[in-house]
């Protein structure tokens, strides 16, 4: 007769937990960590606060009946859903489990990632998906590519609700590489990772490329040459650590603000450094983030995309305590001109942070647009205009310090007053005009140069003429272009003070359905 004692109910429950937390079996775990990978739910721990991971579905089963399926069941089918939360601030997460199919996406594997997602944005918490699966379920057919497109349907309407992270911790590929795509920032790992929408084998026979999956879509390759990963991690244990760092700078959801962090004043906070940072010689490089260390807060940059269009940083820090979002072209590579690689990373970064609530700073110092039939014809024009689009619609505070160069179509974009900036400051080293000197004096005074009994010296003495009217920041600042020329060392305190005055900013778009950036 069967045990109905309520002893024996216990017992059924405590061996079904034990069951699922073994997922798809002792050996299949240990296989998982000699690949150097952690598991579903170790993951899930070291991402969590102790203690604070309740799950959600942990006995959900599939329900195929193909392929031997009706034999095979693993409890949780394949993912770790639930919420918990990260130096006590709530969040859901999804950990899809390699132990059980190669953590294949089935269609209740599906099911539970969405419930999670669904949770998420009616909660207002965001939702970080930890993935490491063979893709679809091959067993299901086409019940699984279902379940991904119920997934990317969800991702792109809590797209700007939540913040969505994706951790890619093992393979991602075909159309599964597109649920992460379409989220706000992803991670990978190195060497035990990789996202390709077909992979090697599939690559030789179409175009005959011999290329290694690490080629093709590893980290490495990601984070440098297509962008598609903001960063690349040296192990799991840096990347779990690397979305901690990211959701301290972020808020919960779009209608809340900025963590604010304790900050103490020293009473002082003029930075000398800055007085002497940029070079005498115009086209001597420097490193701009030398100069965002000299305005934030003590060691609180967390740069985005650090390997990718690295002609401009993004990245996160604080100023007082609070978060804000910086931009700052990087004088020390490509003279830190704007090209398609940097115009389409900053653009996102403004994107996303005007999707949160994060102000903006940026910090300019621009030659201009790369000039050249590689750019043209790959698209700089519409690549461009996706960052001045992106600063155009952002309502958030926006700053902008000009510590050199702003010149032609690059000053309007980078977040000029006349595109909706707050405020504009300008350094006495600033050179804010159409183009350079000598480009400019060539033009201008054509006739003038080559009628001279010396064209060079005329030359030189218009280039002089033009640099002494123009390449400064008075023109602008008589116009009221830039607000206040400021010391380099003073850039601190008034940030501090600005950021602080436009914390109420209230601004709104006109009404419409959505706008339609330059894709
Ligand atoms: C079902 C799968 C699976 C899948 C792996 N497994 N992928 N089961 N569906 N997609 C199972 C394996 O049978 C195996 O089961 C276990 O997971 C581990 O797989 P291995 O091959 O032993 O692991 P490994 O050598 O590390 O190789 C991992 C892999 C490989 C590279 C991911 O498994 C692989 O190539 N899988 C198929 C990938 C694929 O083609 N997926 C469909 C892509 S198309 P046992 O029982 O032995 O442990 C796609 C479209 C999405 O995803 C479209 C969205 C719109």
């Amino acid at each position: 007769m069967a045990d109905t004692t309520h002893l024996s109910k216990i017992k059924v429950l405590e061996q079904k937990n034990a069951e699922a937390l073994l997922g798809g079996g002792q050996a299949r775990i240990e296989a998982q960590h000699k690949k150097g990978k952690l598991t579903a739910r170790e993951r899930v721990d070291l991402l969590l606060d102790p203690g604070s991971f309740e799950e959600i579905g942990k006995f959900v089963m599939h329900r195929s009946k193909d392929f031997g399926l009706d034999k095979e069941y693993y409890l949780g089918d394949g993912v770790v859903t639930g919420y918990g939360t990260v130096n006590g601030r709530l969040v859901y997460v999804f950990s899809q489990d390699f132990t059980v199919f190669g953590g294949s996406l089935s269609e209740t594997h599906a099911e539970k990632i969405v419930k999670i997602m669904d949770l998420a944005m009616k909660n207002g918490a965001p939702i970080i998906g930890l993935n490491d699966s063979g893709g679809a379920r091959i067993q299901e057919g086409v019940v699984s590519l279902g379940g991904y497109a119920d997934i990317f349907y969800k991702n792109t309407l809590a797209s700007g609700v939540i913040p969505q992270i994706s951790a890619v911790m093992g393979p991602c590929a075909g159309g599964a590489v597109y649920s992460p795509a379409i989220t706000d920032f992803i991670l990978m790992v190195e060497n035990t990772s990789y996202m390709f929408v077909t992979g090697p084998n599939v690559v030789k026979t179409v175009t005959h490329e011999n290329v290694t999956s690490e080629e093709l879509g590893g980290a490495s390759t990601h984070s440098t040459k297509s962008g598609v990963t903001h960063f690349s991690c040296a192990n799991e244990v840096e990347c779990i650590n690397n979305i901690k760092t990211l959701l301290s700078y972020i808020p919960q959801n779009c209608e809340d603000t900025t963590p604010l962090f304790p900050y103490d004043s020293t009473g002082n906070e003029a930075r000398e450094i800055l007085n002497n940072l940029i070079p005498e010689n115009p086209n001597q490089p420097y490193d701009m983030r030398e100069v965002i260390e000299g305005i934030i807060d003590e060691n609180s940059f967390f740069e985005v995309h650090k390997n990718f269009g690295e002609n401009i940083v993004v990245g996160f820090a604080r100023i007082a305590g609070r978060s804000i979002g910086i931009v700052g072209n990087q004088p020390a590579v490509l003279a830190g001109v704007l090209d398609i690689n940097a115009s389409t990373k900053a653009a996102r970064f403004v994107r996303f942070c005007d999707c949160f609530n994060i102000p903006l700073l940026v910090l300019e110092d621009v030659p201009g647009f790369l000039p050249g039939t590689d750019q043209e014809w790959r698209g700089i024009i519409s690549n461009g205009a996706k960052l001045l689009y992106a600063f155009c619609e952002a309502t958030v505070p926006r700053i902008t310090v000009i510590t050199r160069k702003a010149y032609g179509g690059a000053y309007d974009v980078m977040n000029s007053k006349h595109i909706g900036a707050d405020l504009n400051f300008a350094w006495p080293t600033a050179e804010i005009a159409v183009m350079g000197a000598k480009g400019a004096a060539e033009i201008i005074f054509k006739r003038e140069i080559s009628a001279a009994e010396n064209p060079e010296a005329k030359l030189a003495e218009k280039i002089e003429e033009y640099q002494t009217k123009f390449a400064t920041p008075y023109r602008a600042a008589h116009r009221g272009f830039i607000d206040e020329v400021i010391m380099p060392d003073q850039t601190r305190t008034k940030l501090i003070k600005a950021f602080k005055m436009l914390e109420n900013k209230v601004d709104q778009l006109p009404r419409k359905k959505h706008g339609n950036i330059p894709l």
